[in-house]
């Protein structure tokens, strides 16, 4: 009896093996039948921004509602980390990978990609020095910036204040590894830099004009997006270059950052009882949506990464099909914009979603759009 189960395990165990081997060779034929046995890899970056677990959720649900097979890996901010599941993608067998990187040390494992013809999407952050892809999706974040700008312009009433009272800045920038955090940079100061040129807005703190001043960019970018960093950074500024003023606005360029400079300025008598400055957000996370309702944080953008992810499974589906790219709701960046598509060594195709400013006023949009869980959206009505 035992050698009869041993032989019918041995035999299960060889129909599986030709079963996955004959899966995973299978690149045409009917939709149900290979992109069922299609395997796509999502590597997002990091956990400790919330959106990004949303965002691997909703890719691997969009992946599978089309009938592949779909895997998730979060890489904790450790790019090695992540270039280790890609690896493990690549050998699985995987004709695709999504991908939201940490840094541009991601190329060896976009270039293996490559070499074994696996297509890649750049998602919601474009890969820097590459040439070994040609997709990127995401938001037109110098738009992201220049709402982060005209939020200080509205909450400061910018075009009404004067050079003789003028009004206290400090500025923050996000990770300097992330491509994006230039493009959100500049476009905040592209509203902003008239105003300081006027006298009407004083830089408290390092000021670069733009991104292209690297070195007084790194001076207020933050590593990996890590909030630790920008609260002792805000705490050294309130205890020194900004000991003497009171500050009226903050640029700060994600939630995450948002709050532990909030959290800062609480903990300075200057700022507490309801005399925040104007802190700039983005990516409507739940904990700062409820701030603004609180009337701390004063505004955030809301990009609706569901939407970005349905958009880039539709596209990995228009890739892996052969067919004519053609994604609703996104815009392919031309003019002005091809740039977002500029990795240094190609410009790939960027496509971009608009995103929307967020302040007390409009706090419904995100709820209405169903971004938040059901508790979450009854705190937020
Ligand atoms: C950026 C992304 C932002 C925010 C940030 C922090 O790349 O565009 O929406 O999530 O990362 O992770």
């Amino acid at each position: 009896m035992k050698r009869i189960f041993a032989l019918l395990v041995v035999l299960g165990a060889i129909g599986s093996l030709v079963f996955a081997a004959g899966s995973g060779q299978q690149s045409g034929g009917g939709a149900s039948a290979s992109s069922g046995s299609l395997l796509i890899g999502i590597a997002m970056p990091e956990t400790h921004v919330l959106r990004w677990q949303k965002d691997g959720a909703s890719l691997k649900s969009f992946a599978e509602a089309k009938g592949y097979r779909a895997e998730v890996a979060f890489g904790d901010a450790d790019q090695n980390q992540q270039n280790r599941q890609l690896q493990g993608f690549l050998t699985q067998g995987a004709k695709l990978l999504v991908v939201g990187n940490i840094n541009d040390g991601v190329n060896s494992a976009i270039a293996d990609a490559a070499r074994d013809s696996v297509a890649v999407i750049a998602y919601d952050r474009l890969i820097m020095g590459s040439a070994d892809y040609d997709y990127y999706i995401t938001f037109n974040n110098f738009k992201v910036g220049q709402f982060q700008g005209q939020g200080i312009e509205q909450g400061l009433d910018l075009k009404s204040a004067t050079a003789d009272a003028p009004k206290y800045i400090t500025l923050f920038a996000g990770s300097p590894t992330d491509n994006n955090s230039k493009f959100f940079f500049d476009g905040a100061m592209s509203v902003l830099n008239p105003y300081i040129d006027s006298g009407v807005l004083k830089v408290v703190g390092p000021y670069p004009k733009t991104s292209a001043d690297n070195a007084n960019f790194q001076r207020i970018a933050t590593e990996n997006w890590q909030a630790p960093i920008a609260k002792t950074r805000m705490e050294n500024l309130l205890s020194n270059d900004a000991r003497d003023v009171v500050l009226d606005a903050v640029l700060a360029p994600n939630d995450t950052l948002a709050r532990a400079i909030i959290e800062a300025c609480l903990a300075d008598a200057k700022y507490a009882g309801g005399k925040l400055p104007v802190v700039t957000g983005q990516d409507a996370e739940f904990d700062s949506a409820l701030s603004i309702k609180n009337g701390q944080q004063y505004m955030t953008v809301f990009k609706d990464t569901t939407k970005l992810a349905e958009a880039a499974i539709l596209l990995a589906d228009q890739i892996l099909k052969g067919q004519a790219i053609n994604i609703p709701g996104a815009e392919l960046a031309s003019g002005d914009l091809v740039s977002i598509g500029d990795t240094g060594r190609k410009v790939v195709k960027a496509y971009l979603l608009e995103p929307v400013i967020i302040t007390k006023s409009n706090i419904s949009v995100p709820v209405d759009a169903k971004f938040y869980t059901d508790a979450e959206a009854a705190q937020l009505r």
